[in-house]
């Protein structure tokens, strides 16, 4: 938790959101048409009544503002958990009355305190948590998960319809297909839970009909800028690795993987999309 706060801390908003998968583009608008789609987002319910979505680890919050944008008439508001990063500057972003911005981590959940606020006591219908579960130390993951499974509460949604309650959006613990060298693939492995280990605690937490796809995006960015981004930490996999140490893998990624003619890399994305859901719900 130290080395990942120090990691975050070290972050802007600016300097967060100016790397590939975190900026608006082509990349965020296909993650957030799959997230939207999956989560049922624009499924309007007859209700009125407003879904409550926590994103746990929600960075900025941009993503959750883009999921708002996304579908403008439908009935959700998000509240972004997040301890480390500052809420994002986007102008329409701190007028939404669909979002709001607490500073906290994941582990609040361990408790079932509900000191901490009227988002908490309000209970919530859908949890997110978006390449940060990773984040969440292995020996207190199914306290957590339990702790989110028990504010769950049920979402009337219409005839037969059922929404997953929790979304775990992650990257595969091996086999992946990014521009890296040996040593930084190391590091990913060890901090990366594997599919299996999530699916495990996702079901001591209680939740069921546990499901998972693998989503792939065929990438493309030129050799230079991807070298910038890992030269500036833009994930905590490089928290840990001296300039020098970066510079040597920047060039070692190069040789294993060269540009096309026009300095181009070209990688395939992986995300696996974990849902599963309350008994109940
Ligand atoms: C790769 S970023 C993803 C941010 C956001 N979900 C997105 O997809 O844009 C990982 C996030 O996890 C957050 N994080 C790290 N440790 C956490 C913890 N213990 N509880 C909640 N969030 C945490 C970081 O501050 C960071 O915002």
């Amino acid at each position: 938790m130290a080395s990942t706060a120090k990691h975050y801390n070290a972050h802007s908003a600016e300097t967060y959101e100016e790397a590939y998968f975190y900026e608006p583009g082509a990349y965020m608008h296909y993650l957030v048409e799959l997230v939207t789609q999956r989560m049922q987002l624009d499924n309007v319910n007859n209700s009125g009544k407003p879904r409550h979505i926590l994103d746990i680890g929600g960075g900025t919050g941009n993503f959750a503002s883009a999921l708002i944008h996304n579908c403008p008439s439908s009935n959700f508001r998000v509240t972004v958990v997040e301890p480390f990063l500052e809420e994002s500057k986007g102008a329409d972003m701190a007028k939404s009355d669909r979002m709001s911005f607490v500073k906290a981590p994941a582990e609040i959940f361990l408790s079932h305190s509900h000191d901490n606020g009227d988002w908490r006591k309000q209970g919530s219908h859908q949890v997110l948590i978006k390449e940060t579960i990773h984040h969440i130390d292995e020996k207190v993951r199914v306290g957590v998960l339990k702790g989110l499974y028990d504010d769950l509460k049920a979402f009337p949604c219409g005839n037969d319809i059922t929404i997953p309650s929790i979304l775990i959006i992650t990257r595969p613990q091996v086999e992946i297909d990014y521009p890296l060298w040996d040593e930084a693939r190391r590091v990913w492995k060890e901090s990366q839970p594997s599919l299996e280990q999530l699916q495990q605690e996702l079901q001591l937490a209680g939740f069921v009909d546990i499901q998972c796809t693998m989503e792939r995006y065929h990438s493309q960015i030129s050799l230079q800028r991807w070298q910038e981004m890992i030269k500036k930490r833009f994930w905590s996999t490089f928290a840990n690795f001296s300039d020098e140490e970066l510079e040597f893998g920047c060039e070692e990624l190069a040789r294993e993987r060269p540009p096309d003619e026009n300095g181009v890399i070209h990688f395939e994305d992986r995300l696996l999309f974990i849902t599963g859901r309350k008994v109940d719900t």
